[in-house]
């Protein structure tokens, strides 16, 4: 477990790399996936983003930005999963750029896996994670702005102690930063919502009104979707 990606993680990659931003990045690029885009691509770097999405035309994308948790202007959406209906995004590609998430993916976008995590997805994840077994993988909280996340930590706990209660061989717990998440999210599992509320990101969402949101992200197990990292940046539905 690393808490975010350019303070605390070691040089180098791992041989999967599990990405998470909780609230929300994460979960929006597994809700938009599940709701039928095409595939996600994600960019640190918002005027890159408009660069690149000009080849698409305006029918076939959708551009997502969020700085500070609110959308960005001249975007179609912001960073709310609850945007992302079927609806909306069916068949196009979703160009998206988020304060910390979009950091967290590039940051480990040379590693062999990919893949989005999040408390939705979390089954999904653990069942890739055993089907893959990967020698080594990084359970990475996206944090917020090189700071320590609550609730992305949770969900890497929720993740860890998943993967350490199949009767699987050889699962070892990487770091001492493991070992708390796992702790974490068992004194919070049966109230992710209560510390969602708690956490200070979750704080500056409810000031801009997200509480639906973070009710929406406090779902556990809710969608069976394994985003994969089809290439550098792209993500796909397994
Ligand atoms: C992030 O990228 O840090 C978050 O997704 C920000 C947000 O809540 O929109």
């Amino acid at each position: 477990v690393y808490h975010t990606p350019e303070l605390t993680s070691p040089d180098g990659f791992p041989d999967c790399a599990v990405v998470i931003d909780v609230l929300r990045a994460t979960t929006t690029i597994a809700t938009a996936l599940n709701a039928g885009a095409e595939a996600v691509q994600a960019f640190s770097d918002l005027d890159r983003l408009m660069q690149a999405s000009e080849a698409w035309s305006p029918e076939k994308r959708l551009r997502a930005g969020e700085r500070g948790g609110a959308k960005v202007e001249g975007c179609d959406l912001g960073n709310s999963p609850l945007d992302y209906t079927p609806e909306r995004v069916r068949g196009k590609r979703l160009f998206i750029s988020t304060t910390n998430g979009t950091r967290a993916l590039q940051r480990v976008e040379q590693s062999p896996l990919v893949t989005a995590g999040t408390i939705i997805n979390r089954h999904a994840i653990v069942r890739y994670l055993l089907e893959k077994q990967p020698e080594t993988v990084w359970l990475l909280g996206s944090g917020w702005e090189g700071g320590y996340s609550l609730e992305d930590t949770v969900c890497a706990g929720a993740i860890a102690q998943s993967l350490m209660s199949q009767e699987c061989e050889g699962v070892e717990i990487g770091n001492d930063e493991a070992i708390a998440a796992i702790a974490l999210y068992h004194q919070w599992k049966d109230n992710l919502l209560e510390l969602f509320r708690l956490a200070s990101h979750g704080q500056r969402l409810l000031r801009l009104g997200c509480d639906e949101d973070l009710q929406y992200c406090a779902q556990i197990d809710s969608l069976d979707i394994v985003p994969i990292q089809k290439e550098p940046g792209l993500l796909v539905k397994l």
